[in-house]
């Protein structure tokens, strides 16, 4: 039985791009990405907020007592930018958005097109 293939990184744009606190959106093929520069590191998410869709990546990063979140810019629903769950309003379920590695090496983000590992093994 063959192990799935690794998917490969893909190069994004340069690191120094996307300014420390900010988000950019990133069209990959069928898929609209959020990536957040939070100075120390690179987050992505999907861009789209699970109330109705609205564009995360132009939201405001914050970094409160449960870690770091963007508020949607559409009606202020709070999410994590590290885990992707909703944090406000709580008693959401299971609402969130996926997460996704990016990386930067030599300046240039690279981000891999594959919801993270321990998001799928559930
Ligand atoms: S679309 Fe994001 S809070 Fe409504």
């Amino acid at each position: 039985m063959s192990q799935p293939k690794e998917l490969p990184w893909l190069r994004i744009t340069r690191a120094d791009s996307i300014p420390a606190r900010e988000g950019r959106s990133v069209r990959l093929g069928g898929m609209e990405i959020a990536i957040f520069n939070l100075g120390e590191r690179f987050v992505a998410i999907e861009n789209a907020c699970p109330h109705r869709g609205g564009p995360l990546a132009d939201g405001i990063v914050s970094s409160q007592g449960d870690g770091v979140t963007v508020t949607c810019p559409l009606h202020n629903w709070r999410i994590s930018i590290e885990d992707g769950d909703v944090r406000k309003p709580s008693g959401k379920g299971h609402a969130c958005v996926r997460t996704f590695d990016v990386k930067v090496e030599n300046g240039i983000i690279l981000f891999r097109p594959a919801p993270r590992v321990s998001e799928t093994a559930a």
